[in-house]
């Protein structure tokens, strides 16, 4: 039901900070330490690499995965779009795991990967907000996202969701090898939580970034540079999908290399920068775009911030910005498409969930 909301988006979008704490309470045990299946803790152990096989939004939130994965557990991870990996599988670890990441977990284009690789005699865990699903019933193991029924076609809590259980996944994996961890993913949760709360309060900001950047434009670019490409390309996805504004989502430095002949004068380009190491390079790019006409707009991260940015966002963990990063895209697609009069929870030819190749 969505109450007294507008929309089911609207409401979804909300519900992200309730639904990190569910997280960190479905994953805690009493010793406040992570509680997950041993089985899953083995399979990363004996993995020698992670294939994580997502579509769309779950694609996406796969990327930052890999992050964590790597960056914490120093297991390799490769990232693929299920339906280009069922028509070009690329050459196999030894011990390959692979990972799933599915709101619905009926997603055709998974599904025919995983039947492929059952074949083939690999082991699989399915990352989803519905256990019971296909992908989680023909896995071997699953992890549960417990965001509650996403209704709206655009995904939002389960991309959070999902962004919180691969944290929490790297780090009990880590701490299985012995790693040496400083990084508290239940705390951090904890604090992506509140901030995410705070973003939440502000909805007229980000209503007035949305009217002012997108009301009349017919095409929009999001910039970042590391963490934050993989998150303008998610809000790119977002902003087409509800808008149906030409979006598109592009690594900074990329721009040069052709992309940044499309800019004109009052071509939106909104820009986030939440990592330190490359907040100087992407104010940069920031600069070239302007210089040629682009109307710009600066998300930075507190401790990064100049004194021109459109907005703030609070301090989180370093590895967790696209948490709170993600909620003023989620909130600009919004208000985009509600000042454009289009059908916000279920935009044209799209469907919730995808069950055809
Ligand atoms: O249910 P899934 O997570 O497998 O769905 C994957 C995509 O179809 C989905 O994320 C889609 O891209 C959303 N509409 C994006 O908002």
């Amino acid at each position: 039901e969505k109450g007294t909301y507008p929309h089911f988006m609207l409401k979804e979008i909300d519900e992200q900070p309730f639904v990190m704490r569910k997280i960190i309470q479905e994953y805690q045990d009493e010793q406040d330490n992570i509680k997950l299946d041993s089985n899953i803790r083995q399979a990363m152990m004996d993995t020698d690499r992670v294939y994580i096989i997502a579509a769309g939004t779950s694609y996406h939130a796969g990327l930052v995965g890999k992050q964590f994965i790597e960056k914490i557990a120093n297991v390799p991870v490769e990232v693929h779009i299920a339906s280009e990996f069922s028509y070009n599988m690329p050459l196999l670890s030894e011990k390959p795991l692979f990972v799933f990441i599915s709101q619905s977990g009926e997603t055709a284009d998974s599904r025919s990967v995983l039947v492929r690789i059952k074949e083939l005699g690999h082991p699989a865990l399915t990352i989803t907000n519905v256990p019971g699903s296909t992908l989680s019933r023909e896995a071997n193991y699953t992890l549960h996202l417990h965001a509650g029924p996403e209704i709206a076609v655009a995904s939002t809590k389960a991309y959070t969701a999902q962004i919180a259980v691969l944290a929490i996944l790297a780090v009990d994996t880590a701490k299985a090898k012995g790693l040496d961890l400083e990084f508290d993913p239940l705390k951090e949760l904890g604090i992506a939580a509140s901030v995410m709360e705070s973003l939440t309060d502000q909805k007229e900001a980000f209503e007035k970034i949305a009217k002012e950047y997108f009301s009349e434009t017919r095409n929009a670019f999001f910039i970042g540079r590391g963490m934050d490409y993989f998150v303008v390309q998610e809000a790119a996805l977002k902003l087409k999908e509800i808008s149906y504004i030409q979006a598109e989502g592009f690594a900074g430095g990329e721009l040069k290399h052709g992309t940044i002949a499309l800019i004109e004068d009052g071509t939106p380009v909104v820009a986030l920068s939440t990592q330190e190491n490359v907040n100087y390079s992407i104010r940069g790019n920031v600069q070239e775009v302007a210089a040629r006409g682009a109307n710009t707009c600066i998300i930075s991260l507190e401790g990064l911030e100049q004194e021109s940015d459109t907005f703030v966002l609070p301090h989180v963990h370093d590895l967790l910005t696209p948490l709170v990063s993600v909620v003023p895209m989620q909130l600009l697609a919004y208000y985009a498409a509600l000042h454009r009069d289009c059908d916000v929870d279920k935009p044209r030819n799209l469907a919730k969930s995808v069950t055809v190749e």
